[in-house]
This record gives C-alpha cells, sequence and structure tokens, in this order.
C-alpha cells in the first residue's frame, strides 16, 4: 500500500467525534513508529506544525521536541503565543531561539525578492540545523506536510520547513497530516483543543513580513509593517470580516512621500492594505470591505504607526496582480 496515497474510502473529517478517533488511530500509529526515540519539529506556529505539535504532545509528550525560530519577519504576537500556547499551556518541550538580529543582520541591503526568500530559507535553515546539532538522541523529525503537498509535490517531498538538512541530519519522517486537507487539519487542531485564533489563521507565507517589507528591509520600516498589519488584523476581527476573507495585511513599499505632520512638511511611508479572497490562491478577487471602516483602519494607522503618513487600498484583481507584492 502506498502510504502517500489517500484511499478512497476513507471519510472526510469533518466532525469533532471524526477528529477524535484519527487523533486515537494516529496517537497508536506514532507510538508504535518512534517507540521511546526523540522526535525534532520546526514549529512556526501555523495551522500545520501546530497542529503536529499538538498531536505529537499527546502521543509521545516529553520525546518532542519544538523548535521556535523567531526570524524577526513574524506578526505581532506570535512567537508570543507559540510560547504561552505550547509550552506554558500544552507543557511541550519547547526551545525558542531568538534569532531576530542574525536574520535581519543577513538581509540588509537586500532589494531582490527572490534572494531575500533565498536568504530567509537558507538562513532558517542553519539555524534549525544548529539547535538539531545540541540535541541527543534525536531518531524522528516530524513535519506538518498535508495531503495537497504531496499532491503538488508528487514524488518529491518538499513540504515548506526543513528540507534541505545535511545528510547526516536525514532523520526518518513522522508526517501523522500527510493524507489530511486543510480542512480537516483544522478540525483536527480544535478537537486537540488549540486556540481558534492558530486553527482557523489565514494563509501566511514562509518568508513572512519579509515580502511586505519592500525592497531592502529596515528595522524600522519592518515595524511599521507588522504595527500597521496589526491594527488591520484587530479592526477586521472586530468587525466580523475575521474567518470571512481570505488573506488579508498590509505592506509598505520602499518609499517615501511628503505629507503634513504637526502643521509641517514630512515625508513618511505608505501603507497599503491587501485584503483578497479565492479559492485556490491561483485568482483573486478584492474584497468589498466597508469604507467607513477603511477609514477608520486609515485613521488608526496614521496616527498610532510611526513614520506612516497615508494609507491605501489595493482594488486589484489577481490576474493583472498577484496576492503579495513581491
Ligand atoms: P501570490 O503573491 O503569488 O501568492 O499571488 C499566492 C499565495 O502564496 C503565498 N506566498 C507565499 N507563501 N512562500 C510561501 O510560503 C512564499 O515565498 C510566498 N509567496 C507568496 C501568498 O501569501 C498567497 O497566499
Amino acid at each position: 500500500m502506498d502510504n502517500n496515497k489517500r484511499p478512497e474510502n476513507m471519510e472526510r473529517i469533518t466532525t469533532p467525534a471524526l477528529a477524535e478517533q484519527f487523533i486515537q488511530e494516529q496517537v497508536k500509529e506514532i507510538k508504535a513508529q518512534v517507540g521511546d526515540k526523540k522526535v525534532l519539529l520546526a514549529l512556526s506556529g501555523g495551522v500545520d506544525s501546530s497542529v503536529v505539535a499538538a498531536l505529537l504532545i499527546r502521543a509521545i509528550g516529553q520525546q518532542l521536541v519544538c523548535v521556535h525560530v523567531n526570524h524577526g519577519l513574524l506578526r505581532k504576537g506570535e512567537p508570543e503565543q507559540v510560547v504561552e500556547v505550547f509550552r506554558n499551556q500544552m507543557k511541550a518541550n519547547l526551545i525558542y531561539v531568538d534569532a531576530v538580529d542574525r536574520f535581519l543582520d543577513k538581509l540588509q541591503g537586500v532589494a531582490e525578492p527572490e534572494q531575500k526568500r533565498k536568504i530567509i530559507g537558507a538562513e532558517f535553515i542553519r539555524v534549525f540545523e544548529e539547535e538539531a546539532r545540541k540535541q541527543e538522541g534525536i531518531r524522528f523529525l516530524a513535519q506538518g506536510t498535508i495531503y495537497p503537498d504531496i499532491l503538488e509535490s508528487g514524488p518529491v517531498k518538499a513540504h515548506h520547513n526543513v528540507g534541505g538538512l545535511p545528510e547526516d541530519l536525514q532523520f526518518e519522517l513522522v508526517e501523522p497530516l500527510r493524507l489530511l486537507y486543510k480542512d480537516e487539519v483544522r478540525v483536527v487542531g480544535d478537537a486537540l483543543g488549540l486556540p481558534a485564533g492558530m486553527v482557523y489563521r489565514q494563509p501566511f507565507p514562509g518568508p513572512g513580513l519579509g515580502v511586505r517589507c519592500l525592497g531592502a528591509i529596515t528595522r524600522d520600516r519592518l515595524e511599521a509593517v507588522r504595527e500597521s498589519d496589526a491594527i488591520l488584523r484587530e479592526e477586521f476581527a472586530k468587525n466580523g470580516l475575521e474567518g470571512k476573507v481570505w488573506q488579508y495585511f498590509t505592506l509598505i513599499p520602499d518609499f517615501k512621500s511628503v505629507g503634513v505632520r504637526d502643521n509641517k512638511r514630512a515625508d513618511e511611508w505608505p501603507v497599503i492594505i491587501r485584503a483578497v479572497n479565492t479559492k485556490d490562491a491561483m485568482t483573486a478577487t478584492v474584497e468589498d470591505v466597508p469604507f467607513a471602516l477603511l477609514q477608520h483602519i486609515t485613521n488608526r494607522i496614521v496616527n498610532e504607526v510611526k513614520g506612516v503618513n497615508r494609507v491605501c487600498y489595493d482594488l486589484t484583481p489577481k490576474p493583472t496582480g498577484t496576492i503579495e507584492w513581491e
């Protein structure tokens, strides 16, 4: 039997009872696979890695070693939430790596988008590798591979996390979600007691805010992206748009324009808001956000976010725009 092929008669996990049944089966399977050995997991705090972590904690507790790399490009509150949920609440064995300076130093002055992505990806592997080498007795690597990853990557396993580790760190894989679709992963996450904000979060690119701080990343502009994004998310949540709009975020281009602050002309950045709906991210339409809400968000951003004097709403569907700007 092909372990990576979803059986035709496999029931779709749509209810808490079906999720519980899946969890119990997986706990048994994981225990049988892992025995008393240790398992390493790169825990980003995204849906897939969070659900894998919660499942493995249920199955093998302290034999799981989670590594959370804070690369400085996460959204406001995300690293704190990972620590709170996994270390404080679920009592997981969690290693938190503050790699913010490392990443931002490496990215300094780099403006080309693909180069930025490469640096972020390569540095992530390096940090993870260093942490893996500090651990003794690791025999397995857990990954949040889900069924669409397998379908998209064909015979080559290419899930976003930690492909690219060197030869001597090629552990046996533990991929308990590999036959599930995203909606099923969320039902399982709910059943495992993860917070809704984690289970139902919108997609977030691996390079994070790095692709939303356009051009060469600077710390002050990155902070402005993070703060404006937090305001947008807060207002969307308050106004019933969270969970309704597929993806929404802010970005800041690498130029300033003149405005007026404290009765003086002042050069500051514009913030651009993007809010789109899509089924498969290949095409996308723009959310019809109420104008009054856009005005309210604009007021908050220009008053609360340092260095920002304008807010624009991107009205472009995909195509011709992409969802991200770089
Ligand atoms: P685009 O901008 O191509 O985005 O319309 C489509 C979807 O993919 C996400 N995206 C990425 N995800 N690494 C990721 O993991 C990336 O480099 C990346 N670039 C874009 C984007 O957020 C959207 O959901």
